[in-house]
């Protein structure tokens, strides 16, 4: 039926209408205000009008995307609706967790119901589609995007990126509280040299099948509605111009039948990037490359007719391009009803809903990550006496909602001191003191950040309060707008005078339990050092101060485990445990083995380590046996028991390595691990099952082994504390 609809709407279609199908245009006049006031936004109304263009981006709400749809379908031809796109990242108005938060509660459940939460409520505004989910594997903390992923890892990323999709798309795409999907940055875009943003990358084959590729394959494999380009160079390509990615891996052997859009302004770039004469050359790359949608390069509108009837460009790409967008169209029940998600009833009684925001503090106490708690300080004890809550982040209502915010009112989450305050009552003192500022001014998406410098006077109130206090809170890390897009680092410690701040506390030898809350692994040798106990919260969202405190005091027995590497200098990045081997890996007696002269190589904090309230042995693993034929199946058995005083939940870790390949593979991989909650003594055994599939890997062709020799395999609660044992698979 989607097919015949979708052919016979071609058939009538002029290619002037194709083509208009395959321009993105961001909404910069208020569409349902009065006429727009210069002449290029007059413009854009009136091809919206003629049938132009196929989607509007940053059109948000029921009555503008409502007023929107109109203008395409009451004035064109063909009245073909638009669809409406939105960088809907984690949240819409209710913020839950950034991704990379959202990915340390190793939990796919979780992951799905942050997307739902983000789909209900932007479905309810009147949007179709998000940008999202971002899956680029990130290894470099100084990249400012890591914020969006779900870290280091690929299978991890591609458990929860699948996760992600199911939670927008759902199982039927026109039911009005799913949206359409996108797998970005198509490829290798988090492999940015030195981490610095929009910058080239130059990775092995090798790396980009076994590393970048696989959580966009997972998703493929999962029906993800679209995929959107990257903006950066891949090995002398701009990623929008490559038709090895797009045309032959994605759409050639994945068989990927939804449609590429490109990133912002992304086919203008390649010009940029010295690979393209001029725009009219870059829209013929791009979309004999496979990029089916224009978002913002204005190129595709002015040049692809012209380049149809010069013989350049086939027509028959313009027809399958606007094919696979009609066919998403039709998918989402526009062609039914346009303004479908456009109702605004609807949108007042699902968006900021309570229900919305009891998930959201649901999955902000799933990913917060337990890094130290000596002597058990944690959880607190709601009749503490006297409590300092000290720090820049203590009281900041704005920066737990994190970047990539959507709709989020400014200041609008439960900051920490509040959070606090609440879950105490009067039984506790509680003081406050900022301390110092983090950054100045009135911080915004696109602003640069200015740190602050030190205020004597802040300072010695701090001290003051902390002095008078049985213990101190302190909030430290980075503001909002530190990470995201546009926000690279090269030092990733932490800014401003907060180290001075903490420095000072330390001082008066009070305990201190050190809040973080950022969008990056952040480089803190001195606080692990000599904090009692540190919770990392990264930007946990609306409710962030609530579900802090449910953790602080005891509500919620922590149990994320890091996605990514914390290094102890930032001079380690990029950093990340599943790394090859060096041919000098160990200390030989003198310099001239693989290390820093100083600092360690290995992590601060490893990938997959968090704590909890209670604690978890491990007893020996076993496998079911220990020669295997190709075509079966490793099944290990590891018994846990909770030896501790609370319930809680560990994520048990198997990784594997293959010691002797074709080609060399890392020191360890993951490639399984359960979420399992135990009472207080209950013992489990956990079960897992290995196959050829996740035993194998790419060559840097991209070619599929799974090679005969010994696998050994690592068990254990993350990625440095394992229990090993081997197996060996025959010919
Ligand atoms: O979706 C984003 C993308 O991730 C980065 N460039 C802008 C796009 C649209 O806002």
């Amino acid at each position: 039926k989607e097919d015949q609809f979708v052919d016979e709407l071609i058939s009538k279609m002029t290619l002037e209408e194709k083509i208009g199908q395959m321009n993105q245009y961001t909404s910069h006049w208020e569409m349902t205000g009065p006429a727009p006031k210069n002449a290029s936004s007059q413009k854009r109304l009136e091809e919206i009008k003629s049938g132009g263009v196929g989607s509007m981006l940053n059109v948000v709400g029921a009555k503008a995307t409502y007023e929107a749809q109109k203008l395409a379908v009451e004035n064109s031809r063909l009245g073909i609706p638009l669809i409406f796109a939105y960088d809907v990242i984690h949240g819409f108005k209710t913020m839950a967790p950034i991704p990379l938060a959202e990915a340390c509660a190793w939990d796919p459940e979780i992951s799905k119901l942050s997307s739902q939460l983000a789909a209900r409520e932007a479905s309810a505004s009147g949007l179709h589609w998000t940008f999202a989910p971002m899956m680029d594997v990130g290894r470099d903390a100084r990249w400012g995007r890591v914020m969006e992923g779900c870290g280091e890892d690929p299978y991890l990323a591609s458990v929860l990126s699948v996760a992600r999709v199911k939670g927008f798309q759902g199982d039927d795409l026109s039911q009005n509280y799913t949206m359409a999907a996108c797998a970005k940055h198509f490829a290798a875009y988090a492999f940015v040299e030195a981490g610095r943003e929009y910058n080239t990358v130059d990775i092995g084959t090798f790396t980009l099948h076994n590393i970048a590729l696989p959580p966009f394959k997972a998703v493929a494999d999962e029906g993800v509605s679209t995929f959107m380009n990257a903006f950066n160079i891949i090995n002398g390509t701009p990623a929008t111009a490559s038709p090895y990615l797009q045309r032959d891996l994605l759409k050639g052997e994945w068989n990927f039948p939804g449609y590429v859009v490109s990133d912002w302004g992304s086919i203008e770039e390649i010009v940029t990037h010295g690979a393209a004469e001029d725009l009219k050359h870059a829209a013929e790359l791009a979309v004999k490359a496979g990029s089916d949608m224009d978002m913002e390069s204005s190129a595709y509108l002015p040049y692809l007719k012209e380049l149809v009837e010069e013989g350049k460009v086939d027509e028959a790409l313009i027809d399958d391009a606007a094919r696979r967008i009609l066919k998403i169209k039709y998918r989402l029940g526009l062609f039914e009803d346009p303004y479908r998600y456009s109702n605004e009833e609807r949108e007042k009684e699902i968006v900021y809903s309570k229900e919305s925001r009891e998930q959201a503090r649901k999955i902000a106490r799933h990913s917060m990550v337990l890094l130290k708690n000596d002597d058990q300080l944690l959880p607190l004890s709601k009749n503490t006496k006297s409590i300092a809550v000290i720090g820049p982040l203590a009281d900041d209502k704005n920066s737990p909602l994190g970047s990539w915010r959507a709709q989020a009112i400014k200041n609008s989450a439960v900051s920490l001191l509040e959070g606090i305050q609440k879950a105490v009552g009067s039984s506790t003192n509680i003081k406050y003191a900022k301390g110092c500022d983090l950054a100045l001014g009135d911080r915004n998406f696109l602003d640069e950040l200015v740190y602050a410098k030190a205020d004597a006077t802040e300072m010695a109130k701090a001290v003051a309060v902390a002095q008078k206090s049985d213990l101190v809170i302190m909030a430290l890390g980075e503001d909002c707008f530190q990470s995201g897009e546009g926000r690279s680092q090269t030092d990733i410690r932490l800014k401003g005078v907060q180290m001075e701040l903490y420095n000072k506390i330390r001082k008066l030898n009070k305990k201190i339990v050190v809040v973080l809350m950022n969008g990056r692994p952040v480089a803190i040798p001195e606080i692990a050092e000599s904090a009692d106990a540190i919770l990392e919260t990264w930007f946990a969202g609306t409710e962030a101060g609530n579900a802090i405190a449910d953790v602080l005091f005891g509500d919620f027995n922590p149990s994320g485990k890091l996605t990514t590497s914390f290094p102890y200098a930032t001079g380690q990045c990029p950093i990340y445990y599943n790394h090859m081997n060096t041919g000098r890996p160990t200390a030989t007696g003198n310099v001239f083995w693989s290390h820093y002269t100083d600092a360690p190589n290995e992590a601060l904090y490893p990938f997959g380590y968090g704590l909890s309230y209670t604690e978890f042995e491990y007893a020996k693993p076993s496998t079911d046996k220990e020669i295997y034929a190709m075509n079966e199946s490793v099944k290990l058995r590891v018994k846990v028991k909770n030896t501790g005083k609370f319930t809680g939940e560990e994520v048990v870790q198997l990784y594997i390595q293959d010691p002797a390949a074709t080609y060399a593979r890392p020191v360890k991989e993951l490639k399984a691990f359960q979420k399992i909650s135990f009472k207080a003594g209950e013992e489990k055994e956990i079960e897992f099952s290995l196959n050829q599939s996740d035993l194998g890997y790419y060559s840097p062709e991209g070619k599929f082994l799974f090679e005969a020799g010994t696998y050994h395999l690592f068990v254990g609660t993350n990625s440095r504390e394992v229990q090993k044992l081997s197996v060996k698979f025959n010919d």
